[in-house]
């Protein structure tokens, strides 16, 4: 049990101790969110339809002991939500260099597969994650199978110190799924699985195969999910094509952003990646 007092979260409230730095830095702009700033050894976000589920999750994990993520402190007096800063270094919108490290690859990998541990049996319920449309495969609710899980693993939300991958943040997108789909897309987003095409500049020498195998040994997929990888990614494909379309039409913001840069024609050409390299990638896994 967590020693510190915890009201409800949607009844936390964030009072500085006295003396408290208050400093404010603001953060490299992630894809999305708007505003983002650190005070102190604290985070500010705006609030968010999500954010109390979030919390919520966020005071689970802490239950579990798990220390891979922020503790969601409260709201401040301007109504942001509060969250710890957690020390280390984060990848910017390019990822630099030292983000190809194998080392951090698999710690990447066994953080992921820590906080699914983590997460079993966590079922929402004062604050259910808001349904995210459209979801030809996978609904807000939880249900048997489903795992409370992060679902954006990006190098911009991994936060690193020495080396190796020690936080996750922006819960944003976190709410039920499977381990798979979470796993998946952590490496999907750390291979990165892409049209060498779209490789991020200084990155054109990697392989993505060699990188997927560390990321699965590391995670610990099986024989049989290691099969299916190039299938469920060309599914997945799909469906994020569908809900970026669909949040840049009616969220607009960063989504419309991300669209009218053209993430649509990447998630399309790594959909056809995946078909021509499928033989290759279950190779790498499973040679
Ligand atoms: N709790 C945190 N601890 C450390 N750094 C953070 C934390 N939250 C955010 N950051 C930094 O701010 C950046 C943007 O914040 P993030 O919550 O990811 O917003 P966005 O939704 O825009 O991606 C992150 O990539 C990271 O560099
Ligand atoms: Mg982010």
């Amino acid at each position: 049990m967590s020693t510190r007092y915890r009201p409800p979260v949607e009844a936390r409230v964030y009072v500085p101790a006295p003396g408290e730095a208050s400093d404010v830095e603001l953060l490299p702009a992630g894809d999305v969110t708007e505003g983002v700033v650190r005070v102190g050894g604290t985070v500010r976000r705006p609030h968010q339809p999500q954010s109390l589920a979030v919390a919520e999750y966020l005071d689970w994990l802490e239950d579990a002991r798990f220390d891979g993520s922020p503790r969601y402190l409260g709201r401040d007096a301007q109504g942001r939500d509060v969250l710890t800063f957690m020390a280390g270094g984060c990848a910017g919108p390019v990822p630099e260099p030292w983000v190809q490290s194998e080392d951090l690859l698999a710690s990447v990998a066994r953080l992921v597969r820590r906080l699914h541990a983590a997460s079993a049996g966590y079922v929402p319920r004062e604050h259910p994650f808001p349904e995210r449309a459209p979801l030809p495969q996978a609904g807000a609710l939880p249900g048997p199978g489903k795992l409370v899980c992060h679902l954006d693993v990006t190098p911009q939300n991994v936060v690193v110190r020495d080396g190796a991958a020690v936080g996750l943040i922006d819960f944003d997108l976190a709410g039920p799924a499977t381990a798979l789909r979470d796993s998946y897309n952590a490496a999907m987003h750390w291979a990165p699985l892409r049209d060498p095409a779209d490789a991020w500049p200084g990155w054109e020498g990697v392989d993505p195969c060699r990188r997927l195998r560390i990321f699965a040994d590391a995670y610990g997929w099986d024989d049989e999910e290691r099969r299916r990888i190039p299938g469920f990614g060309i599914e997945a494909a799909g469906v994020s094509y569908e809900r970026m379309r669909h949040n840049a039409e009616v969220l607009g913001g960063g989504w419309a952003r991300m669209w009218a840069d053209g993430v649509g024609g990447l998630i399309l050409r790594r959909r056809d990646w995946l078909e021509a390299n499928a033989g290759r990638l279950v190779r790498a896994l499973t040679g």
